[in-house]
């Protein structure tokens, strides 16, 4: 059959390269099975409205059904897009008295937005769940590394000890927060425009209501002219998969840089690394460097896809078709960056002797030795910063008889002879008992910690 679109208007055909130009094809193979739902809906809420009738529903149903077990490659691919595709597959299997009425009270304008809007919300979904795997992963490595020390980092330089659980958990939180982000943005995906047709509505009496229900939206895009042109929902996802990929890229860097030699902190498993093609004994993170790449990618697409939407006018405009596979791609790319994540966390071998090594050297016990000196002594912190300080200038083991000679110095009085003691010192330089200390709400003490994970496990 001749081109249903170019049989009447438009008198001559595009050529190959007008074509590969114009069509979506490409993209459009994401929309495949929910435009065969929409097309679904929307025939029975013909036929329930007396628009069309039983028999017509019935033999369009069946068409559609065929369709969708042949797939989209049987799909004429030199139409502009898979709706024009499709409705000529379905006229071709019925006969246009019967296909031709299924587009009756529709356009393609409120068909791809609900198409876009139908598969955005299984991959939402989707991602939710693996996002929701990998934040259970990491609690579950940190519940096992509760008392793996470690140093701490401000600027990358060692701060103070922590524990690898509280690092684990502060990018499970952050993940977390990802997470609701995506569930309130689901919430304005999950609205149908369907019935909006071009953007004026119609003039049929379509049942919008029941379209909506059918394909098990919340509610409405109400007017019908937002319900064409909108794509905000596209930007609003695509901020969040990109701040999901951030925080990953974050991680990531981690990984890269806890592997090296140096830190050692690490050591991923063989399937998530790469050798080199001349150095025999290199063992490369290459994927957690390829994740941390591809997020510099998500930023692009991000970019991309709110130029396209700057500044168009109401209400569909062709330039819609170049935003969508912006998002497609970040959710893509996004879905198995998580995956990948996962993965890494879940198979590290962790080197726990090597990283309660690293915890205190570059003095990371200074800021608790000071907030001794102020407890023991009653002296006011910034004093004791500048004692500690001074003190972090030279080298080898601190003792008591050390802060009494810079004390002298600063203050003109000894602190041992204000109540400090050579134990109180000790203790104060021991990073388990800053640890310990460290048992306020958040804070990184063992106990503190295990309260966290069984509230993150709860939640
Ligand atoms: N391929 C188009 C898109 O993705 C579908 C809608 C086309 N509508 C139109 N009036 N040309 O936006």
């Amino acid at each position: 059959m001749s081109n249903i679109l170019r049989r009447g208007r438009l008198a001559s055909t595009p050529d190959e390269d007008i074509m590969e130009f114009t069509s979506s094809m490409n993209a459009d193979k994401w929309i495949f099975d929910a435009d065969i739902m929409v097309d679904f809906a929307h025939t029975i809420m013909l036929k329930e409205q007396g628009i069309i009738k039983d028999q017509d529903c019935s033999s369009i149903l069946n068409g559609l059904l065929r369709i969708r077990e042949e797939g989209i490659e049987k799909l004429d691919h030199t139409y502009e897009d898979i709706h024009i595709a499709l409705e000529s597959r379905l006229i071709d299997m019925v006969g246009e008295d019967v296909g031709g009425r299924m587009h009756s009270g529709r356009s393609r304008n409120d068909e791809v937005a609900t198409c876009i809007r139908l598969t955005l919300r299984e991959e939402m979904l989707a991602l939710m769940e693996e996002l929701h795997l990998l934040r259970c992963t990491l609690c579950s490595v940190a519940s096992e590394n509760t008392e793996t020390l470690m140093p701490g980092f401000t600027h990358l330089q060692h701060a103070q000890p922590t524990t690898l659980a509280h690092h684990l958990i502060a990018h499970m939180d952050a993940l977390g927060r990802d997470g609701e982000r995506f569930l309130s943005a689901y919430s304005r995906v999950n609205l149908c425009p369907l019935g909006a047709a071009a953007f004026a509505s119609t003039g049929f009496n379509i049942n919008r209501e029941l379209t909506s229900q059918l394909l098990g939206f919340d509610g409405l895009v109400e007017n019908s002219m937002d319900a064409v042109s909108s794509r905000d929902f596209l930007i609003e996802c695509t901020a969040v998969l990109t701040n999901l990929m951030i925080n990953l890229s974050k991680m990531a860097e981690e990984l890269v840089i806890w592997s090296t030699s140096e830190f050692a902190f690490i050591e991923l498993d063989d399937r998530y690394a790469s050798t080199s093609s001349i150095m025999p004994q290199k063992k490369n993170p290459d994927t957690a460097e390829l994740l941390r790449g591809k997020s510099g990618v998500i930023v692009g697409s991000l970019m991309a896809l709110i130029t396209t939407c700057k500044a168009l006018p109401l209400s569909y405009n062709r330039d819609l078709q170049e935003a969508t596979p912006h998002m497609w791609k970040a959710m893509q790319t996004t879905r198995s960056s998580v995956r990948m994540m996962e993965g890494m966390v879940r198979t590290m071998m962790v080197n726990r002797e090597i990283m309660a090594s690293k915890s205190t050297i570059g003095f990371t016990t200074a800021t608790e030795l000071a907030d001794t000196l102020v407890r023991a002594t009653g002296i006011p912190f910034r004093t004791a910063h500048q004692i500690v300080g001074v003190l972090a200038r030279g080298e080898g083991a601190i003792c008591l008889q050390q802060i009494d000679t810079v004390a002298d110095k600063v203050l003109g009085i000894k602190l041992s002879s204000k109540g400090l003691t050579e134990e109180m010192v000790s203790e104060a330089l021991d990073p388990i008992s800053n640890i310990k200390k460290r048992n306020i709400i958040g804070g990184p003490a063992f106990e503190e910690m295990e309260k966290t994970i069984i509230r993150r496990k709860e939640t």
